[in-house]
């Protein structure tokens, strides 16, 4: 590590400034594997030339925790030297060809970087640095070469054989092994390498491209596991058949491989040809699987489909442009899943849903110690970088951009780029300026440079909005004002191109207005873009009898946060009427925050205050009396704002008076609402023989949460009939998404059946590890009560099905702890920081990546009250003072500290 750490011993940022291009080209790479457990043997057998752009200089080649044995210079014994871990050549001639014999551990490697093994099977994952890990090379992705590979096993122990492309030729070898032979007819960054090598079955399919040309689909899972292959071979189908529709990119290959393993950092990897993925987003039936897990497999097994251009075809030329393949794909992703809805409505729910994760999730991470632009500037370690900012804010960027230049002016650039950069490494740059000269008469052309600062200014914008009624002239006038505040680096913001789309709502009758601007003729009817580029704006409407209800900020045109002082019935107004659903739901979050906070506020309340008052109330049951609104879309307006977004609320903040609060809340509208949850739960509950569709899925929601309900008003009121019915549900529910449902319904309102039903339900899915993660993650995010759930927390991780080294394991009791539950988590006594600290040091030696995003969850220890905020201070302090920190956690707490 010599060559990235300073004089201190200290890990040494990465700065995007100093980016020069590779010294060297590697045009081929042919590598032979001989695969075992203990000791695997890699020959790699590259061409090589000099660039003859860049000023002569040695060649330096990453490895990292590799074995050297041999390395040959145009097959001759050739001079090296080690500095750190790169390997290091000097006086080499302008072409020739370099072999490197290495040999690894792939038993030992629990960072699941590199070559690995997972339940007896061999995988890889190389991005965005794992390759280096398995031999010598130039380790960064503008390096892209052709890769043919030799993989050589024990045919028994191995039966199957995989890596990128094309198999072409596979055969016996002596001693009982065998070997494959695959040829990948596509030229790519080492971060792209994979193989797979184990016991393994797969579903296969064949399908034919608009052009013709036949592909074949293959879903590889270990043997007992076929069963839940169809959603994601249905997924990977509906995928191909939707890039070609949408934007007109084809499969490029003769044959696309998903393969499933239980043991991976991350979501999924786009490897070309085989996609590697965690087995959650991949396996599902109805029996082990909920409506939620249908629909990530979907966005996920999609997303990395999606990759195979965006990505693939066009890469990144260096790690800073992450979000170049990031943001476009899950913005295609989200696209995706949004064509596949049936209905205008169920296409709003799904909008809702990103919205929200961006809003918890991202907009914590743009205020806190780890706020980085869509297109950093520096890192120290890049695993760092797989955010939330670089994939959902990125996506963000990327929908702005179409709402500038129209859908089809999108599809449009989406030709372009791929037409301009096909097997390019490139930059955000080059792929916004594609966007802009396909529609060089767009706003987006005009104001392209400083649209670009979403790129490069880290932090969420504010706009500060209100109107003034002028009866006189029969307008009204919208003042907006945009500021963004100082992020990690980045002291002062200068204003970003914000599209936002409104809508003016009569006051008296709750519909739409025509909208004219004024100096402008034609009247608009429905929702108007409106560009922002200025620090502030004024927008005048014209034509109106009375002051209108701004509807601002439809469809989230522009992630940013949007102060306006509606009162509530303005509020209301909106709720019961706006035709825009994301702001329909929006006006019940901001009725539900605004109770929220003014309890949160208000001196010496108590757990007994009613939070909630009866128009909030009224409103609510009118939503879910309401005739013509969708089960799914009534779920999302009864959900009320989390706990962490409502902090993110506060300057200061009390987070067991935050879990007060809204815990007060719900058993409010549980009690308030009773009879309504009644008959939701009877008119919601049957949905028929199962299939994870938006519609159906949205009723078994419903029921849930209303089931939810019931338990919690049972629970203030001794009732037994509810909790009895919801254990019986639970035991007789068709499919996963009701029997969990019903399981959460009972742990989540402290009943005493909770525990038999818990009991029941380990015993009935002893053998799915996916479902047991479920179990876990159940009861280790279960409402604290009295500070009950860090003690089970401990006697979990006792449990014989508990594992550190499984990161989904680790996941679903840790993380679901100390990330996913603040009420238990943030305890006056310290202990749930002293926990958290202890994990974060346990796991930094086994998996860097895993415990640096656990490391995570104290980002916003600064905002935290008294005595929080010390002891969490202190525990990260803890963390940074232990030596030989991984870079990845040391970044994080340092960053933190800082
Ligand atoms: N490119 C993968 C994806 O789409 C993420 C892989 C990141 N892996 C990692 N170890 N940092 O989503
Ligand atoms: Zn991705």
């Amino acid at each position: 590590m010599l060559l990235q750490r300073d004089a201190q011993g200290q890990p040494i940022a990465i700065r995007r400034e100093d980016y020069a291009a590779p010294a060297f080209w590697i045009d081929t790479v042919d590598l032979t594997f001989d695969l075992d457990p203990a000791k695997t043997r890699v020959l790699n057998r590259m061409q090589l030339r000099r660039n003859p752009e860049v000023p002569a200089q040695p060649l330096r080649l990453d490895g990292d925790e590799l074995n050297l044995a041999r390395v040959l210079v145009n097959g001759q014994g050739a001079s090296f030297r080690m500095e750190g871990e790169q390997l290091v050549i000097d006086g080499l001639p302008d072409a020739f060809e370099l072999e490197i014999f290495t040999t690894c551990c792939p038993i030992k490697n629990t960072k699941l970087m590199g070559l690995f093994v997972s339940e007896d099977t061999f995988f890889t994952q190389c991005e965005a640095e794992g390759f280096r890990r398995i031999t010598y090379f130039l380790d960064r992705p503008d390096v892209m070469a052709m890769y043919t590979v030799t993989l050589r096993a024990s045919k028994a122990a191995y039966p199957v054989l995989l890596s990128n492309g094309n198999l072409v030729d596979q055969g016996e070898l002596p001693e009982g092994r065998h070997f494959a032979k695959w040829v990948d007819p596509f030229k790519k960054p080492s971060y792209l390498f994979a193989l797979v090598a184990g016991k393994l079955v797969a579903r296969e399919q064949r399908i034919k491209a608009r052009n013709g040309k036949e592909h074949l689909l293959q879903v590889y899972v270990r043997a007992g596991d076929l069963d839940k292959t169809e959603h994601a071979m249905n997924s990977l189908v509906n995928s191909v058949l939707w890039d070609e529709a949408r934007f007109g990119l084809p499969l490029d290959l003769d044959r696309f491989m998903i393969v499933a393993t239980s043991d991976f950092n991350m979501g999924a990897m786009e490897n070309k040809g085989l996609n590697i993925f965690n087995t959650k987003y991949v396996l599902a039936n109805q029996a082990t699987a909920t409506d939620a897990d249908y629909s990530n497999i979907e966005s996920v097994v999609g997303h990395e489909y999606f990759h195979n251009w965006s990505g693939d075809r066009v890469t990144c030329r260096d790690w800073f442009q992450l979000s170049l393949k990031e943001g476009l794909t899950v913005f295609r992703d989200q696209e995706f899943s949004q064509d596949l809805c049936a209905d205008a409505s169920a296409r709003a729910v799904k909008r809702i849903e990103d919205v929200r994760v961006l809003r918890t999730a991202q907009f914590p991470e743009d205020a806190g110690p780890m706020a980085h632009p869509v297109r950093p500037d520096s890192y120290i370690e890049i695993s760092n970088f797989y955010t939330v900012t670089i994939y959902e804010k990125g996506a963000e960027v990327v929908r702005m951009m179409q709402t500038l230049v129209g859908r089809a002016g999108f599809e449009k650039g989406i030709t372009l780029y791929f037409e301009r950069h096909d097997g390019q490494a490139v930059t955000c740059d080059d792929f916004a300026q594609a966007i802009a000269d396909a529609n060089p008469d767009s706003e987006l052309a005009r104001l392209l440079p400083q649209f670009k600062r979403w790129y490069s200014q880290a932090g969420t914008p504010r706009l500060a909005a209100h109107g003034v009624y002028d009866a006189q002239n029969r307008s009204y006038t919208l003042s907006v004002v945009q500021s963004c505040p100082p992020t990690p680096g980045q002291q002062t913001k200068e204003p970003f191109v914000i599209p936002l789309n409104i809508g003016l709502l009569d006051a008296a009758t709750g519909r739409e207005l025509p909208m004219q601007l004024e100096g402008e003729s034609d009247v608009a009817h429905g929702t108007r873009t409106i560009v922002l580029s200025r620090a502030g704006e004024q927008i005048t409407f014209t034509g109106l009898d009375a002051e209108p209800v701004p509807s601002i900020l439809r469809g989230f045109s522009a992630p940013v946060i949007l102060d306006f002082a509606y009162t509530d019935a303005q509020l209301l107004t909106l709720l019961a009427n706006d035709p825009d659903p994301f702001n329909r739901w929006e006006a019940g979050q901001r009725l539900g925050l605004r109770a929220a906070l003014q309890a949160i506020a208000a001196a010496n309340a108590t757990d007994a205050t009613p939070v909630l008052n009866d128009a909030y109330l009224d409103a609510m049951r009118s939503v879910l009396r309401h005739p013509q609104l969708d089960a799914a879309f009534k779920e999302l307006v009864l959900t009320l704002p989390s706990e962490t977004y409502i902090a993110e609320q506060l300057d200061v903040v009390d987070p067991q008076r935050v879990h007060l609060v809204r815990e007060a809340m719900r058993a409010q509208l549980a009690t308030a609402l009773f009879a309504d949850w009644e008959q939701v739960y009877e008119a919601n509950h049957d949905t028929g023989a199962y299939t994870p569709d938006p519609t159906s899925s949205g009723r078994r929601a419903l029921a849930g949460m209303a089931l939810n309900f019931l338990c919690l008003a049972a629970r203030a009121s001794g009732d037994t009939v509810w909790p009895g019915k919801t254990l019986q549900r639970f035991k007789d529910a068709g499919n996963m998404t009701d029997r969990f449902n019903a399981l959460n319904a009972l742990v989540s309102s402290g009943h005493t059946l909770a525990a038999q039903a818990l009991a029941r339900f380990h015993a009935m899915f002893k053998d799915e590890a996916l479902v047991i993660d479920k179990w876990f993650s159940l009861q280790a995010g279960a409402s604290d009560r009295g500070g009950d759930i860090l003690p089970l927390v401990k006697q979990l991780m006792k449990h014989s099905d508990f594992s550190l080294k499984n990161p989904n394991r680790a996941r679903s009791v840790i993380f679901s702890y100390c990330s996913g539950n603040p009420g238990a988590f943030h305890r006056a006594d310290a202990a749930g920081y002293v926990f958290w600290s202890e994990r974060v040091i346990e796991l930094d030696a086994i998996n860097p990546q895993v415990a640096a995003r656990l490391a995570r969850a104290l980002d916003r220890w600064s905002k935290l009250a008294e005595p929080y905020r010390s002891a969490a201070r202190e525990a990260i302090a803890r963390v940074a003072a232990k030596p030989d920190l991984s870079k990845d956690t040391h970044e994080v707490v340092t960053r933190a500290l800082a």
